[in-house]
């Protein structure tokens, strides 16, 4: 059931051709399940990467982003076309609480890195890095070259949070649904949306002290 939507806020989610589309998808249903409104935008490479990892039986041009979604959330959903510069997200003006590019592929990284703004996700993150308000970007690539951690240090040097889909294991995952929730609930741990996804890590308690030595009492020789 969605929430009250009260103190419902506004994001920009791009999804590029990274893989881990798992990471995304579930961002926008825990945000649209909270009663936030969610702007998404998909490159034609993402939507190349639903098909392989959704399995779809559908070619990417068939790919429906709204469907992808359950029923009763897609109300606060609105799903813009890769080139609609006029869009929302494109615009300084649409306030937007934070945008997020999940999974963010090497070259939109890039792109985003340099200003490209060839596209409306690359637009979204440019006008998110311009107006100040918070961007996540969720790069996946293993391994990195120089190329890809200059361009993050690039990033993360303009106040942009570079929040690499590298899921922890102290949480004890059983399925694979664990890793992407820890991944999902580090992103909305930075854009400020509550959420109890992943159990958090707690410091375990100190062990027992070990039992005194009858020597260290003076008991022996
Ligand atoms: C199944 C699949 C998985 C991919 N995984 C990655 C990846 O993990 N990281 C990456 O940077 N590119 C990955 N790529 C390649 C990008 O999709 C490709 O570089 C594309 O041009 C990126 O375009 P975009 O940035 O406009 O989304 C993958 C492609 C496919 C089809």
């Amino acid at each position: 059931m969605a929430a009250e939507r009260t103190s419902a806020q506004c994001f920009a989610v791009g999804f590029s051709g990274g893989s881990g589309i798992s990471y995304g998808l579930r961002l926008v249903e825990v945000l649209l399940a909270a009663g936030h409104e969610v702007h998404l935008t998909a490159t034609t490479a993402a939507r190349r990467v639903i098909v392989h990892e959704a399995g779809l039986a559908a070619s990417v041009e068939q790919v429906d982003l709204v469907s992808l979604f359950p029923a009763p959330l897609r109300q606060h959903l609105r799903v813009h076309a890769l080139d609609e510069v006029a869009a929302a997200p494109a615009s300084g003006s649409a306030r937007f609480a934070a945008t997020i590019v999940v999974p963010c592929s090497m070259g939109t990284l890039a792109r985003i890195a340099h200003g490209f703004s060839s596209n409306l996700v690359e637009r979204a993150a440019d006008v998110a890095i311009k107006e100040g308000r918070p961007l996540v970007v969720v790069p996946r690539e293993t391994p990195l070259s120089v190329v890809h951690l200059e361009n993050m240090l690039r990033l993360a040097k303009l106040g942009v949070i570079v929040l690499p889909a590298m899921p922890g294991f102290y949480h004890r995952p059983l399925a694979v649904a664990d890793l992407v929730d820890f991944v999902v609930g580090k992103v909305l741990d930075r854009i400020g949306v509550d959420h109890d996804l992943v159990r958090r890590w707690q410091t375990p308690p100190s062990p027992p002290a070990p039992p005194t030595s009858p020597w260290d009492e003076g008991e022996g020789a």
